[in-house]
């Protein structure tokens, strides 16, 4: 199936690995251009690099006030528009919910939600009608992780404000959604595994019976920022082999 995504230019954060980097290599692939931003200015350059011409990598950090415009200027000076943008950075500090310092939380809130409503607010309102925004959250947006306790708190306010935010937006004819990951096996995973992603307490319940794939998670991504999902918007979308129990 063709996207339509061939000539528009995205900008991607969190997109030197992981996720993030998945929904950036289905995008390139699909024909569209972008800006990739990661904390480490090699990085950025080497995941560009990789890519090829459709790609142009830059240092930012997300906690940067001013992330949002410069990321939405760098896309304009660099390929002439901004059709787009994804939204993802680093997983919130893991922990228990009796152990929590308020150092974890002031973090979890600052990437989680301070800087998710700044990007949205920031990249949104530069987009054109037809414009898309896809935000990266977690399942606990949905139930909250016992040993997740910077994401149980962060991701349903980055939610409650991507909900919020698409009734404007939409007016403008701007979509944003989020997607809600469950397990996939990237380094982030392997780390809150302690180093063993394929049989970790995340992926033992999951009924499909694995982690999910990066690029499984990239395809569905580019479809939500593509004009083929052009009536979607303020919808969350959990992906995540059946393993969540909410309705
Ligand atoms: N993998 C899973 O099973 C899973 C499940 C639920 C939710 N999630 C969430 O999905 C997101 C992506 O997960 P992942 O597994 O792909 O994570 P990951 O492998 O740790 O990648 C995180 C990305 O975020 C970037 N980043 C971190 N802090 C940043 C900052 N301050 N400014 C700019 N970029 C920043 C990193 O880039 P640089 O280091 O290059 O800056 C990296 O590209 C995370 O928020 C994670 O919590 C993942």
């Amino acid at each position: 199936m063709d996207l339509g995504l061939a000539g528009r230019t995205f900008v991607t954060t969190g997109s030197s690995r992981g996720l993030g980097r998945a929904v950036t290599d289905e995008l390139v692939a699909e024909g569209a251009n972008v800006v990739i931003a990661s904390r480490d200015a090699d990085r950025a350059r080497e995941v560009a690099t990789d890519l090829g011409d459709q790609a142009h990598g830059v240092r930012v950090d997300l906690r940067d006030p001013a992330a949002g415009v410069e990321l939405a200027e760098e896309a304009r000076n660099r390929f002439g528009a901004l059709d787009g943008a994804l939204v993802n950075h680093w997983g919130p500090p893991s922990g228990a919910a009796l152990e929590v310092t308020d150092e974890a939380v002031a973090a979890a809130l600052d990437l989680g939600v301070a800087a998710v409503v700044r990007l949205v607010r920031d990249i949104g309102t530069r987009l054109q009608e037809g414009g898309a925004m896809l935000v990266v959250g977690s399942v606990t947006v949905r139930e909250p992780a016992d040993a997740l306790v910077g994401s149980t708190v962060s991701r349903p306010g980055a939610w409650a404000y991507i909900k919020q935010a698409s009734r404007p937006l939409g007016e403008r004819g701007v979509r944003v959604n989020m997607l809600l990951p469950g397990a996939f096996a990237t380094e982030r995973l392997r780390e809150l595994s302690g180093g063993v992603a394929g049989d970790s307490a995340f992926v033992r319940d999951v009924p499909l019976g694995r982690a999910g794939r990066p690029e499984e998670f990239g395809r569905v991504g580019a479809f939500l920022l593509s004009p083929m999902s052009s009536y979607v918007t303020g919808a969350s979308l959990v992906i995540d082999g059946g393993s969540s129990r909410s309705l």
